[in-house]
């Protein structure tokens, strides 16, 4: 039996900061090192707090297994769920808490919510990319957080939310810096600017859950909301009215910047190698030659799916979620006492030679037939996390991302200036490429006919 020892290696960083600068510019890459040197667990600083950090495959494996019953989130997301009207927020529980309210509320993230509107969020896709001219585009991100924001307002409560970015990206950000990552001071909690964004975010959501009416609807596609107002719990009841506003918050606040961010980041590795980009420009022509899109045509496009993946392996927006334990554990022989706050870095496995040969390159076809590396084994391709808080809106967002990228390669060609060699990312705790810019050459395609006809099929 191999001896458990309480030792854990610490990974010593600025004896004041510890390592808080090199995780918000650097956190993936730092984590991989640190794993390197380390091995699967050990200890750091950052943020005024004293982690343990589990990570590597086995990390991901034992979470898995694990966590329902040796670790909680309360302490990490209940602030966040109270600024949101409820601390019973869904990732604020755990255990059978969470594993009942989890159940309740997954199928208000069904996919088929985004793929019975295809045509609906192309339309509002062209909302933004329609006022494109060629040449520079210096805030990409913003202009992509616009279709993400219309598209998810649309697919999961009926009201485009385009004009409202600014509120929820402040609103958001805000909530999750200064609540869950704690990188930013409590004041901010009371600054005008958050409370009216907060206020006007909170705003849409009950508007969006008053529109709804208690049936299911008759006159358009059945959403989120809908779902939501007809989830029972187990006793038979509706759902406590605190608890469904907060959980109609959720496709905001869980799928906001991580799609949007991702989709700014897809555009860099997708324009930057010619050849890909033009394997990838038939596959997204290929999706609107026949009329709107469908679930069965985005299927086909299969090199840009991994391309997606690739995307999401080399720059995941999410690379480390946080945790305390419940109870003593042990783990590679090590025992972490219980009221231990972790970092479980999910996605340092991304990065290893051993499980995707040579790490570093952008290499879409090792998740194609024959070589599919992700699937060599369990636990070393998680960008969407692992264990029982995996991203529920994980269907939602393969989705938004290849409809997405397909639209905007059909509609133009895009470039990367060639001085811009290397993505900076900031983490806070979202990954955001902080560096990007982006070229429209020339636009390959007007708006398809049914598009330029289209509005949205929306609202009340
Ligand atoms: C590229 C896009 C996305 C990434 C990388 C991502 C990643 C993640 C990660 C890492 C978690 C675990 C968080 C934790 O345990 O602390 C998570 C949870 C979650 N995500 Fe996503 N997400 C994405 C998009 C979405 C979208 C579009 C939605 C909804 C429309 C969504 C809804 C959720 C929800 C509801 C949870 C909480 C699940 C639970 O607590 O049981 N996500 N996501």
């Amino acid at each position: 039996m191999p001896k458990v020892v309480s030792q854990i290696p610490e990974a010593k960083g600025h004896w004041i900061l510890g390592h808080a600068r090199e995780l918000r510019d650097g956190l993936l890459d730092t984590l991989v090192a640190l794993y390197r040197t380390h091995g699967p667990v050990f200890q750091m600083r950052a943020m005024r707090r004293r982690f343990v950090v589990l990570a590597g495959a086995e990390a991901n494996n034992f979470v898995a297994r694990h966590e329902a019953e040796t670790m909680t989130t309360r302490h990490h997301y209940e602030w966040f769920g109270r600024e949101l009207g409820s601390e019973r927020f869904l990732l604020a529980l755990s255990g059978d808490d969470h594993r009942v309210a989890r159940r309740i509320l997954r199928p208000g993230y069904s996919k088929a919510h985004i793929t019975r509107r295809l045509l609906s969020l192309c339309i509002l896709a062209e909302r933004t990319l329609g006022r494109f001219e060629p040449g520079p585009r210096r805030h990409p991100l913003d202009d992509v957080r616009r279709i993400v924001v219309d598209q998810i307002g649309l697919a999961l409560g009926n009201r485009p939310a385009g004009e409202m970015v600014h509120d929820l990206e402040r609103a958001i950000s805000t909530l999750l810096r200064v609540t869950v990552s704690r990188s930013a001071p409590r004041a901010l909690l009371w600054s005008p600017r958050f409370l009216l964004a907060r206020a006007r975010m909170r705003n849409l959501v009950r508007t969006a859950i008053a529109e709804h009416g208690s049936g299911p609807p008759t006159d358009r596609p059945r959403d989120h909301i809908d779902d939501l107002l007809a989830a029972r719990t187990p006793d038979g009841e509706p759902l406590d009215p605190a608890f469904l506003e907060a959980s109609a918050h959720g496709p905001f606040v869980a799928g906001l910047d991580t799609v949007a961010s991702t989709l700014a980041i897809a555009l860099f590795t997708l324009a930057r190698d010619r050849a890909l980009r033009t394997a990838l420009e038939a596959e997204a022509d290929a999706l609107f030659a026949d009329g709107p899109p469908t679930a069965a045509a985005m299927r086909k496009a299969r090199l840009l799916h991994a391309a997606l993946m690739e995307t999401l392996r080399l720059y995941p927006v999410t690379p480390v979620v946080v945790r305390t334990t419940t109870c003593p554990i042990e783990f590679e022989g090590h025992r972490i006492p219980a009221g231990q706050d972790l970092l479980v870095a999910h996605c340092v496995p991304h990065k290893l030679a051993e499980y995707f040969p040579d790490p570093e390159a952008f290499v879409p076809e090792r998740f194609l037939p024959p070589r599919e590396e992700h699937r060599a084994q369990p636990g070393i391709y998680a960008p969407f996390a692992v264990g029982p808080h995996t991203c529920l809106g994980a269907g939602i967002a393969d989705v938004l991302l290849l409809l997405d990228a397909a639209y905007i390669l059909h509609r133009f060609e895009i470039a990367v200036p060639p001085n811009l060699t290397k993505l900076e990312l900031r983490y806070d705790p979202v990954a955001m490429p902080r560096n990007l810019r982006l070229e429209i050459v020339r636009e390959r395609h007007p708006p398809p006919p049914f598009v330029a006809a289209g509005a949205p099929e929306a609202t009340a």
